[in-house]
């Protein structure tokens, strides 16, 4: 049963990883590549949830590395729809790194992905509409609009 709104609370994922040696580069950090690579799973799964159709991934926002993730660290995503327009729909990943032998956790990165649901032949559908509940959705819910807006006017356009 798909039905025509959903709350965002209820498609969040929340994933963890454990940074091993072939995560990393020469001197035992995390690979840009590698997180890149779990934000667009967790923010996909977070989209596929919500719409409950396959999404894909229409753009990446910038990603800043603040700090090095190290080897052996827990690294957990916690992804959420931020809002829907109407194929397209904003997902924000929050990314904590974690040593649990030194008893810290730090906020590593923020990422703002755009997918976009699609039919078996990979043509847009309008999909579900989120509702924001908590007063932390619904400033991220306001937010995504004007993230929107400087995505649009400012992406590559297809050759
Ligand atoms: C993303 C894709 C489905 C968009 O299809 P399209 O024919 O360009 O469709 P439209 O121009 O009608 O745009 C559809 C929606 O995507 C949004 N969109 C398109 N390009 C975008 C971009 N670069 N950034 C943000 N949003 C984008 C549009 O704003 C629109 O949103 P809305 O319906 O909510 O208003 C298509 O370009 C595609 O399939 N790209 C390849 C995706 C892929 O392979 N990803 C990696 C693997 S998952």
């Amino acid at each position: 049963m798909i039905s025509s709104e959903k709350k965002i609370g209820d498609s969040k994922i929340i994933s963890t990883e454990l940074v091993l040696p072939h995560h990393t580069n020469q001197l035992g950090n995390l690979l840009g590549g590698q997180l890149m690579h779990w934000i667009d799973i967790c923010a996909a799964l977070a989209s596929g949830k919500h719409s409950q159709r396959v999404c894909v991934t229409a753009s990446v926002d910038r990603i800043d590395f603040h700090q090095a993730i190290k080897l052996g660290n827990a690294v957990t995503l916690y992804a959420s729809v931020n809002r829907v327009f109407k194929t397209s729909m904003e997902v924000g990943v929050k990314v904590f790194a974690q040593s649990f032998k030194e008893g810290i956790k730090v906020h590593s990165n923020t990422a703002y992905l755009t997918f976009v649901a699609v039919d078996e032949a990979g043509n847009p559908v309008k999909t579900i509409q989120a509702i924001p509940e908590t007063e932390e959705e619904k400033r991220r819910y306001d937010e995504a609009l004007k993230r929107r807006e400087h995505r649009l006017q400012t992406r590559s356009k297809k050759d």
